[in-house]
């Protein structure tokens, strides 16, 4: 059902906005809890950036990335997928000048596994992290689920633990990352920016950005600020200190979270703040085809990082809307349609090689590839994906993900530049989407032995300034084994999958 727009801020989200199931008779939704396209069932990004008054990425502004960073860009950006932007150039005109920025990027944690759409701002955001060297945090948004779906609050905590290892899976560095969870970490500094932003948003500019109406419940109504403050860095003491409120902030997401940082974007100067810049990406799409939704209640929508080998492979096979001709001879003759087969726009995504990928677009395009045979180049691409994924995920230990969630302070200049044990050249070769390198540094933060962490009901105010020690050399040999031993059982259970597949 739609809702109406408010006057008052039609000007700033001038999009129909869905509160429920999107029916908006045509016109395109998107809201950061739901997407769906016009009459054709087609997202028009070049609508969506007019409408929300963002601009779009050009060349010139990827290539002072690659200069400045002195990586090739990653395929999501160089291909479009990482299309529109609010005030990145000012980043990278501050990161030229030598100033520091940090990355904050989230999740939702309202199901079990995640899928490849999931994904996309993850990779990228590992990219980002690798290629400036900056610090990320990750907010997981428990208190959002809770209020959006029928999610028992204990169920969402949970969940927001479980995806956090997927996430660490993608491979992000402990030493300049904190994953944290809202209801964990709603702290003094945490809390105090919600309530000077919640100050500068009116219940009609609320109204007009998201959408809400008479039967949205109050705590809907009220979370945005929630996810506005982490753009600001004095929520994070134990990161940034007390004195670096002029930490620029760049937050990586799909296009769906725009709504939440226009609003942060309008608060940041009354409270004192800058304004975060974003880079946005088109969605990923479902595997049925573009108008169609990734629906974690329907695995036949998409691909899940839980998936096995003969899974992704049956799934394609099945369910991957094609652009193939009917007959074989036709097929041959006008060849396959780009526009709308998913084999083809997901191994866009997905494969780094871009000659190889010229390659089959023009195999598939002249009619010479067929649908079967592009399908099994995606499920050969996908494959080894998931299933390093699903190793780097074993290996994801509950003392890791306590790393990755410890408020221990941290030496602010040491999450910045080149750090002991990086790579020492930059990464200009193929991006790599299967993380895992990091999971265990020798100098990350030591997890907080109560409060910090995530796991069960810690509700501690989580305190700046708290002394814990780093790891032992005992922990340290515990985390190896487990993750040896978590290895061994991946892999088996990768090879007993492909086996399977076969
Ligand atoms: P959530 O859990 O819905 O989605 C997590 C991230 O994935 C992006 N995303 C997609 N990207 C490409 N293709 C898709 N099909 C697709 N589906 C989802 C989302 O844009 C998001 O970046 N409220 C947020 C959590 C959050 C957050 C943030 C996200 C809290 N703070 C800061 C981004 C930045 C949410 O529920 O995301």
């Amino acid at each position: 059902m739609s809702a109406p727009i408010d006057e008052v801020a039609a000007g700033v989200a001038a999009v129909a906005i869905a509160q429920d199931s999107p029916d908006a008779g045509g016109e395109q939704v998107v809201t950061p809890w739901d997407v769906a396209g016009g009459a054709d069932g087609k997202i028009d990004y070049a609508k969506l950036v007019d409408d929300f008054g963002c601009s779009t990425i050009d060349d010139a502004l990827i290539q002072r990335i690659e200069k400045a960073t002195g990586c090739r860009a990653h395929p999501f950006l160089r291909r479009g997928m990482f299309f529109a932007h609010r005030e990145l150039d000012q980043i990278v005109t501050a990161y030229e000048k030598g100033e520091k920025f940090y990355l904050y990027t989230g999740r939702g944690p309202s199901s079990e596994a995640l899928h490849l759409g999931h994904l996309i701002p993850f990779h990228f955001t590992k990219w980002l992290q690798e290629a400036f060297k900056v610090p990320l945090v990750v907010q997981l948004t428990d208190d959002e689920k809770f209020l959006w779906k029928s999610l028992k609050l204990e169920d969402a905590r949970r969940l927001a633990r479980e995806n956090a290892k997927d996430i660490i899976a993608c491979g992000f560095d402990p030493r300049r990352t904190f994953i944290f969870s809202d209801v964990n970490y709603m702290c003094t500094p945490f809390y105090l920016n919600v309530l000077k932003i919640a100050k500068c948003v009116t219940f009609n500019a609320a109204r007009g950005i998201f959408g809400f109406a008479g039967e949205s419940n109050i705590g809907q109504i009220g979370f945005p600020p929630t996810q506005a403050a982490p753009a600001f860095p004095d929520c994070f003491p134990h990161l940034f200190g007390t004195d670096k409120k002029s930490l620029r902030c760049l937050i990586p997401c799909a296009i769906d979270q725009d709504p939440y940082f226009r609003m942060t974007r309008d608060a940041a100067p009354r409270i004192g703040g800058h304004k975060p810049a974003l880079i946005e990406s088109r969605f990923f799409p479902a595997l049925k085809g573009e108008s169609g939704k990734m629906s974690a209640s329907d695995p036949s929508s998409a691909i899940y990082v839980t998936d096995t080998a003969k899974q992704i492979k049956d799934k394609v096979n099945k369910y991957a809307f094609s652009g193939g001709r009917l007959t074989v001879e036709e097929h041959r003759d006008k060849g396959g349609d780009l526009d709308v087969d998913i084999s083809w726009k997901w191994l866009n995504f997905f494969m780094d090689d871009d000659e190889e990928l010229k390659a089959i677009g023009d195999a598939y395009g002249s009619g010479a590839m067929l649908s079967g045979e592009i399908k099994k180049k995606l499920v050969e691409c996908l494959t080894p994906m998931i299933v390093a994924h699903q190793e780097a995920r074993a290996r994801v230990s509950d003392a890791v993900v306590d790393q990755f969630f410890s408020t221990a302070p941290r030496d602010f200049p040491s999450m910045f530049g080149v750090l002991a044990g990086d790579a020492p050249a930059p990464p200009t070769g193929p991006v790599s989407f299967q993380g895992g390198e990091h999971l265990v540094a020798s100098n990350a933060p030591a997890p907080r032995k109560e409060g910090g962490g995530a796991e069960g009901g810690a509700d501690t105010a989580v305190q700046a300034g708290g002394g814990d020690a780093p790891l032992s050399k005992n922990a340290l040999k515990k985390l190896q084994k487990e993750k040896e031993i978590a290895e061994k059982k991946a892999k088996k259970a990768a090879e007993k999958a492909a086996a399977k597949a076969q």
